[in-house]
């Protein structure tokens, strides 16, 4: 099988204040086209910046990584990704449909076309009459669920979404649950960051656990976690053998 997200030996470096901090210490992964794998570990653990070394918005300082077969050191196949940010930020003097409208045409969606997809995104994400709204009066649920549908405008093959379910009440996480269960039916492939283990647990094929800027831990969820057991003492254990390192 092809890997749609590699890296070998990714690390990086941040200046702060004058002080050089190791974010990322040497990262190898492998997302698997077609699968759907969740990216999990505690806040801090570098997530977001493996993201957006994989989204070319940040330059690594060691290492390599591949995105759909190119070196992320190269123009990466924009129309072939989609990507939800932790915080997704949009026009508030826009409406849903409005923004979708916006997002469709820069990736060349026009008239009847554009309109379908959009109309199914819509319903898709279930934002249904609130995409006739303003995106300034939305929730945070509902933000998340533009921000989705936005991402998946261009009928990607890789959906990068950087913690899906972060701060949505149960019922709005369970909808995004479906929509990475529709998306894994669909054959995309999908990485997704969280810090809810026993959701992840449920939509993912395989997981990655990081902490600290390292890989603690990679495979399929049942290979990792014996018969009976639960994800979450497994990761504890896993988070906190490194730390103890
Ligand atoms: N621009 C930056 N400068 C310095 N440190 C940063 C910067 N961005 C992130 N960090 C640090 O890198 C670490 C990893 O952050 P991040 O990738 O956002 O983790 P996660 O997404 O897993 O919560 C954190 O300790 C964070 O404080
Ligand atoms: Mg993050």
């Amino acid at each position: 099988m092809a890997a749609a997200i590699e890296t070998i030996g990714l690390t990086m470096t941040y200046r702060h204040r004058g002080q050089f901090v190791e974010v990322l210490k040497g990262i190898d992964l492998r997302v698997e086209e077609g699968t759907a794998c969740a990216f999990l570990g505690p806040n801090g653990s570098g997530k977001t910046t493996v993201m957006h070394i994989l989204l070319g918005f940040l330059k690594q300082t060691g290492g390599e990584a591949w995105v759909l077969g190119t070196n992320v050191k190269q123009a990466i196949e924009r129309q072939r990704i989609g990507y939800l940010p932790e915080r997704p930020q949009s026009y508030p003097f826009l409406t849903g449909n409005e923004l979708l409208d916006m997002a469709g045409r820069i990736f060349g969606l026009r008239g009847r076309k554009l309109k379908e997809r959009r109309q199914d995104l819509v319903e898709m994400v279930g934002l249904n009459d609130a995409a006739r709204r303003r995106i300034g009066t939305y929730s945070r649920g509902m933000l998340q669920r533009i921000g989705m549908a936005q991402a998946l405008i261009n009928d990607p093959d890789l959906v990068i979404l950087d913690e899906p379910t972060g701060g949505l009440d149960p019922v709005a996480r369970l909808d995004v649950r479906c929509i990475i269960e529709t998306l894994r039916g669909l054959k995309k492939t999908i990485f997704f960051s969280s810090h809810e283990l026993s959701e992840a647990e449920l939509v993912c094929d395989h997981l990655v656990i990081l902490a600290n800027g390292r890989v603690v831990a990679q495979g399929a969820a049942e290979e990792l976690v014996g018969d009976g057991e639960r994800l979450e003492p497994y990761f504890l254990k896993a988070i906190g053998a490194r730390r103890a390192a």
